[in-house]
Parts: C-alpha cells; structure tokens; sequence
C-alpha cells in the first residue's frame, strides 16, 4: 500500500513531463507540416522558374530554328537564281556493250574536264562543233551526281514553286535510265522522291504536308491516266471555278503517305504504260510519260499554305523518223511528237527570253504543263546524247536543241556561247 501510494506521488511529475513532451511534440508536428508546406511551396516556385526558363530557352530555338530554315530557304533561291530558273544540262550515255555490234562505233563527242559545261562533237575531217550548256555530265557520271544538280529544284517544290524535269533525246539515248533508272540504281524519279520525303520529314515540327500524284501518258495528242486499270482517255479542261486554271477531269489523284507508296504507283504506271502500249520499245519510244506529284503544305504556326508541283518528264524520242520514209500511221505519229517536242522548245526558248507570250496552246504537252512551266517556276531540261559516230546525226540536232533553249541570256549573268567552226543541217524540229 504504501508502494502505491510512492508511486502515486511520483506520478504527477511524470505526467508534467510526458505533457509537456506531447506539447513540444505537438508543436513540432505543426511545425513540421508548416515548414514542409514552405518546402514544397519553394519547391514548386524554383521548379516552374525552371520549367519557364526551360520553355522560355526552347521557344528561342524554336525562333532559332525558324530563322535559320528561312534563311537556308533564301540561300538556296538565291542558289537556284543564280543558276537560273531554266537549266539546260546534257549527259552523255557510256559506250555500252550491246551497242558496239554495229558499224560506226568509234566515239565522237567528248567532254571537257576542265571545263564543266562544255562538250565538243567531231564532225570528220579533223571539224569538230563544240557547245556550251548549263552543264555537261560526262559517260561515267553517276545517277546520284545528275541528281545532285537537280536537288535543289526538288527541294523548292516543298517551297511551294511549280518544277519541271523533262529528258530529252533520241531513242536508245538514256531518257528512262536517267528518269526511271533501274532496280539497284534508280533515277531522277525515285531520289527526288525519296528527297521530298525526307525533307518533309524535317519539317514536320513546323509544317504538315499533303501529297498527291498522278501519271499520264501522251501517244498521239491522247492523254491516257497510267494509274486507271483501262488506261482511260483524258481530256484537258478549263476549269469552271473562274480562275482560268486548266484541269484534266476524272485524271486520278492519288495521296501517298511513304515514299514506299509511292515505289508501287510508280511501278503500276510502268506497268499500264506496258499493257497499252502494243509493243513497249516502239510505244514508249513515241509517248511522253509523266509523272506529277503535288505536294500542300500548311505552316502549323501561321497556318499560310503552300502548294507545289514537281513534274517528272519522259519524253518521246526526238529521232527523225519520217526521214526513213514512214508512211500513214507512223508518219503522223512522227509529226505529233516532233510537233510536241518543238511546241516545248519553243515555250523554253519563250519562257528563258522572258517574252510576252508563251505559246502553251501549241501541244497537250506544254498545254498540260502550262502552270508549272509558267513564269516564276523552275525547269531542267536533261538532254541525252550517244557518243558514237553512228549516232552523229541525231546527238547534233539534240545539242542544237539544247543549244536553242539555252542560249538566251539570262538575268545580270550574261551567257557567252562560243561556237565551234562547221554547220550542220538540221531540221529534226521541222517535219516536212
Ligand atoms: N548512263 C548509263 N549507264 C548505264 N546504262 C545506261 C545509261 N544510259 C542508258 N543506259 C542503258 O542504255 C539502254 C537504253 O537506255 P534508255 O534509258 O532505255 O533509253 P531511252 O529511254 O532514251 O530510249 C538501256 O539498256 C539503259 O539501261
Ligand atoms: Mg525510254
């Protein structure tokens, strides 16, 4: 009893200390949850200084970025400017093995290593002609090294500008293997693609693109869809809408969102192009191929749109046939396609001059072609040569052809053309 009643008096004493332990607990509790809220509240503010500086950082480069792509958009206009709107470039096609079986095999045009524009034909007799284009691939030059020169003018399709690229020449001379190219090594069409593509591709922060394509054949003055199972006949319109634009109704327009996509369009055009045509080296030969992509943009900022049109040309070959005597259906075939292809010189030549009128209505081609060879637009002109003697004839009325477009003189960069001594009759440009 007594033991207890130690304890009892010990006890309060005990009690103070545990209240007053539970009070300092207490305060520290409050304490804590004040100075954690503070931490937090400090916390919070640095993080979104942070965040708004980070941001802030970003929307500079973004500014940066920006800036830096409209500048390299400027660099390359002025590029292409200096290069001229309409280029003029020849190739010369290797001396292959199956075509040294013939008679004449020795090589008569070569080129200048020096001297990147010029190109020089032996006429016999020690004569040679020598001409000066906006520039000369020689034999062994690569599929990638012509592209190159025609890169820029893929690349300002994106800009929004209207392109041209047509391969010019006689049969035999390489327009497809320039144009289409084969499987391990393809052409224009394919790296100009896959080059859109790539470049959409690095500016999709800042841009969304929309790509159609279309493909046509011209046979005869007939325009037929490549990319329709019955090859359907077209015909060119002007459109109802008022602005004087031309449109081809019922022409199929196809949105292809991969360059992979676009590999199999190419591959059915290819394909049509075959089962219309009777026998393909003939056809082909005689009709002008062309593939049209157009690509919209829209800038995701300012929400301005852009519409650009690359046109990929395979014409039809530019030899002389009625020469050889054809008669009837050939003849006239004959006198369509170098009607067509003398109705393309001379809207060159007109557009190059920068002449009032242009005569566009002349063929279905340029008619076709009209607001993407217009002013303010971009066109090369690829013109495929044979270096051999057997070949002569037609490679000097294609370097005449390239000659005739090429030499007006363009902007404050005035062309000198030297000519070589020699004539040589040519009228591949005027059936008779
Ligand atoms: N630069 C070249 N390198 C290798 N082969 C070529 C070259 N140019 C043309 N050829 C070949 O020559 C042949 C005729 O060329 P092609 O492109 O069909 O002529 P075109 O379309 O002008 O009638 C084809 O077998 C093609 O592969
Ligand atoms: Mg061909």
């Amino acid at each position: 009893m007594a033991d207890l009643q130690k304890r009892l008096t010990a006890l309060p004493p005990t009690l103070r200390t545990m209240k007053t332990d539970y009070a300092s607990l207490k305060s520290q509790v409050r304490n804590f949850s004040d100075f954690y809220g503070a931490a937090i509240t400090d916390a919070k503010k640095q993080i979104s200084a942070a965040v708004s500086e980070m941001s802030e950082a970003n929307k500079d480069l973004l500014e940066k970025y920006r800036k830096e792509v409209a500048l390299r958009r400027k660099y390359h206009e002025q590029l292409v400017e200096l290069k001229g709107n309409i280029r003029v470039l020849c190739r010369v096609k290797p001396v292959l093995k199956e075509d040294q079986h013939e008679e004449g095999q020795s090589v008569v045009v070569t080129t200048d290593p020096n001297n990147e524009s010029a190109l020089s034909v032996l006429k016999g007799q020690g004569r040679s002609h020598n001409f000066e284009l906006d520039r000369v691939f020689h034999p062994q030059a690569t599929q990638e090294e012509v592209f190159q020169e025609i890169e820029p003018l893929v690349t300002s399709c994106i800009d929004g500008y209207h392109v041209c690229i047509f391969a010019y020449g006689q049969t035999g001379s390489g327009k497809t293997y320039t144009m289409e190219g084969s499987t391990e090594n393809p052409g224009i069409n394919q790296r100009a693609l896959k080059h859109l593509f790539s470049e959409m591709e690095d500016r999709k922060d800042m841009w969304t693109y929309t790509v159609t394509v279309s493909s046509v054949e011209i046979y005869n003055e007939v325009l037929r869809d490549l990319l329709s199972k019955d090859g359907e006949k077209l015909d060119i319109k002007i459109n109802p809408d008022g602005t004087g634009q031309l449109h081809v109704p019922g022409l199929r327009l196809i949105e292809v969102k991969s360059f992979q996509h676009i590999k199999k369009l190419l591959a059915q055009a290819r394909r049509n192009r075959i089962t219309f045509g009777t026998q393909m080296n003939q056809h082909s030969s005689r009709s002008h191929a062309l593939l049209m992509i157009t690509v919209l943009g829209t800038d995701l900022a300012s929400g301005a749109k852009t519409t650009g049109k690359l046109n990929l040309v395979d014409l039809a070959g530019s030899e002389r046939v009625w020469k050889s005597g054809a008669e009837g259906e050939r003849l006239k075939e004959a006198q369509n396609i170098n009607r067509s292809l003398l109705a393309l010189g001379d809207v060159i030549q007109a557009l190059r001059g920068k002449e009032k009128h242009i005569p566009f209505r002349n063929s279905r081609l340029t008619y076709l072609l009209q607001d993407s060879l217009g002013k303010g637009n971009k066109t090369a002109m690829v013109v495929q040569v044979s270096a051999l003697e057997s070949n002569v004839g037609e490679t000097m009325c294609s370097l005449k052809f390239a000659e005739r477009v090429c030499k007006v003189e363009l902007g404050p960069a005035a062309r000198k053309i030297q000519r070589g001594g020699g004539s040589h009759q040519c009228d591949s440009n005027s059936p008779s």
